[in-house]
């Protein structure tokens, strides 16, 4: 573990440029669960009862229970200690942006600027049939939209939906270009955020607190915790620098 510290402490001082590709792996030390490990949310709820269009459409009941609860957990937490390293890195110009699978803004709540919200985010509200912004508490209430009568929905990406062309594009262009695509806290199970270590021109590292479906791919598995591993990171990039 020590070596691989060191490995990619030297790869990131070397990257001229690196991207950051993070999931909800990076959030369970603030107190948001994930979702396939153990404690998982979809180890509890049924992904196709409550993340789908479908289930919107069919049990809009069923749906906003879901996301209001999702809104609410996530407005009570904050971020630590690896959602800090990834600010000062940014700062210190050693990581170029984030493109993350959360929608807990986290990553903006530590001061990072350059995130990529590939699955949207919890704190923005619009209309599911016409389209139009709501207001977070009209949502909250379960209110119907102001314009049509409409069921509102946080602006989140659900299962076989696209993500948000713009944002995609703009990520996967980072990624293709970087020299080093740094991966935290996902199972890569998820398509077609998946595909981005692929892409990289670059290498590909991984920490991750278990083994993924992608781990033979990539150029270094580091197995632990988001935010102990950053702050180790962090620690051996600062000897070299006073070195
Ligand atoms: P899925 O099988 O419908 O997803 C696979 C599909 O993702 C692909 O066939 C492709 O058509 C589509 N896709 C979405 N955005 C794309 C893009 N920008 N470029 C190319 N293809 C794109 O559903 P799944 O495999 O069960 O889950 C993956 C899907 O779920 C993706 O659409 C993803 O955006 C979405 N998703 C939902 C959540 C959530 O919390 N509900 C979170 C992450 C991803
Ligand atoms: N440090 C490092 N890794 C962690 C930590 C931690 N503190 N906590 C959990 N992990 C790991 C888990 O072992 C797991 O492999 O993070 C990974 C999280 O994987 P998932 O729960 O599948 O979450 P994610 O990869 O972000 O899911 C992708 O699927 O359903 C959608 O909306 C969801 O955007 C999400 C997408
Ligand atoms: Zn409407």
């Amino acid at each position: 573990m020590e070596s691989d510290i060191h490995q990619l402490a030297g790869w990131i001082q070397e990257a001229g440029s690196t991207v950051v590709l993070t999931g909800a792996g990076m959030s369970t030390e603030s107190g948001v669960p994930d979702f396939r490990s153990r404690e998982g949310f979809w180890k509890r709820v049924d992904p196709q009862q409550v993340a789908t269009v479908s289930a919107l459409e069919e049990d809009y009941e069923t749906f906003h229970r879901f996301y209001r609860l999702r809104v609410r957990g996530v407005e009570r937490v904050h971020p630590h200690i690896g959602h800090e390293v990834l600010t000062h890195w940014e700062h210190q110009g050693r990581i170029y942006g984030i493109a993350t699978q959360n929608v807990d803004r986290l990553h903006q709540r530590a001061g990072s600027r350059q995130v990529w919200e590939l699955h949207g985010n919890l704190m923005q509200f619009h209309c599911y049939d016409c389209k139009e912004p709501a207001e977070r508490s009209r949502f909250l209430e379960k209110d119907a939209c102001l314009s049509c009568g409409g069921r509102l929905r946080p602006g989140i990406v659900l299962f076989g939906e696209w993500l948000p062309e713009a944002v995609w594009v703009e990520a996967m262009e980072a990624v293709q270009q970087a020299e080093l695509l740094l991966i935290i806290g996902t199972s890569l199970e998820v398509y077609p955020v998946n595909q981005m270590p692929t892409l990289c021109r670059g290498k590909s590292v991984l920490i991750n607190a278990a083994e993924t479906q992608m781990d033979h791919q990539l150029d270094l598995m580091i197995r632990g915790k988001a935010g102990q591993v950053l702050k180790q990171v962090e620690q051996a990039l600062n000897k070299e620098g006073e070195g």
